[in-house]
């Protein structure tokens, strides 16, 4: 280290956080709104932690980055199926060689890295994150944006009628009952989801619009708690990893921007929006200080790329072998 500042730990517990964070996420950690059931051989302490490649290969072989189309139950029996996409996202998409994801991160603020975040083929941004104003800092390519239900509900988010949205491919998502099948989801979603996406592809109908499969959140969520010395929070994975994940099953090398954060970390949520709280960066809700555990534990990059660009790169899982 020495001269080098400090990156993230991948050791990080919630122990570890300010009395404030650390309760709210102690709080998250003992509820179980979801119906979350931990699985496996349970004893936490005497997990082995796993290599980069080992880890980055369970990754691979134990998560499938599924989307939903109209010939799955329930949809198959419901008039609008045929607004859904014919074939999943991963044969419509990519291969592309060299990806962007685009953390939200207050410290991406004055990063200077819109360039280096274009040169990429394929660029993935997350819920509300504009690039109108802020080309310099995280460019203006946008490839894919990821969005969870929440922000295709909400008035303020105007996600049918603002143009922040149709640029790129869509892709949905809505966390659902940890054991729950289809049907079960949909006559019980978190925010409405399905209503929200009939409206958009009404008003949208030639923008690639996915919703990705329930099942794919909680296997992610499932490979984070398996490599955790601790429980994590029982709620899905935030968009960032979960973008990160669907990036890594399209291109041959993902480069993630502020998802660890750099030398200009800061308690600023967003780079778009004055707002203050570290829990935008460490979680509270999602699993987010275990999801950067992993990445760290993943990463290729050196701490340097982390310090300066706060970039991480990940291979594609086509390049792996496993
Ligand atoms: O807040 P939002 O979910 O839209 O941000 C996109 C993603 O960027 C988050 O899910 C999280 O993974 C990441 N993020 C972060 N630190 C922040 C803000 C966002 O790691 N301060």
């Amino acid at each position: 280290h020495g001269l080098l500042g400090e990156v993230w730990d991948d050791e990080m517990s919630s122990n570890m956080l300010g009395s404030r964070l650390r309760k709210v996420v102690q709080n998250y950690q003992a509820m179980n709104k979801y119906g979350v059931e931990v699985s496996g051989p349970g004893g936490v302490s005497s997990r082995p932690k796993l290599s980069r490649p080992e880890l980055l290969c369970q990754l691979k072989d134990k998560v499938e980055v599924a989307t939903l189309t109209p010939d799955l139950q329930p949809f198959s029996s419901l008039p609008w199926a045929a607004q859904l996409p014919l074939k999943p996202l991963t044969s419509d998409l990519g291969p592309y060689k060299s990806c962007a994801v685009v953390s939200s991160a207050g410290s991406l603020r004055y990063s200077g890295l819109g360039k280096e975040i274009d040169s990429h083929d394929a660029v993935l941004r997350f819920n509300a994150a504009p690039t109108a104003g802020y080309e310099k800092d995280v460019g203006s390519k946008t490839t894919i944006r990821l969005i969870n239900s929440q922000v295709m509900a909400s008035d303020e988010h105007r996600f049918l009628s603002s143009s922040l949205y149709s640029s790129g491919v869509l892709v949905a998502w809505d966390p659902a009952p940890f054991s729950a099948d289809l049907t079960q989801w949909y006559n019980r979603t978190d925010y409405p989801i399905f209503v929200q996406y009939q409206r958009y592809r009404r008003l949208h109908p030639l923008q690639p619009f996915y919703i990705l499969h329930p099942r794919f959140e909680w296997q992610v969520w499932q490979r984070i708690q398996d490599n955790m010395a601790e429980p994590i929070q029982k709620n899905p994975p935030s968009s960032g990893f979960l973008g990160t994940v669907l990036m890594m099953s399209l291109c041959e090398v993902v480069h993630v921007y502020e998802f660890l954060p750099s030398r200009r970390k800061t308690e600023l949520c967003h780079y778009y929006q004055r707002f203050y709280d570290a829990a935008c960066t460490l979680g509270a809700y999602h699993p987010l200080l275990y999801e950067k555990n992993l990445v760290k534990r993943m990463n290729q990059g050196s701490d340097r790329d982390i310090y300066t660009n706060g970039r991480v790169t990940l291979p594609g899982f086509s390049k792996l072998n496993c």
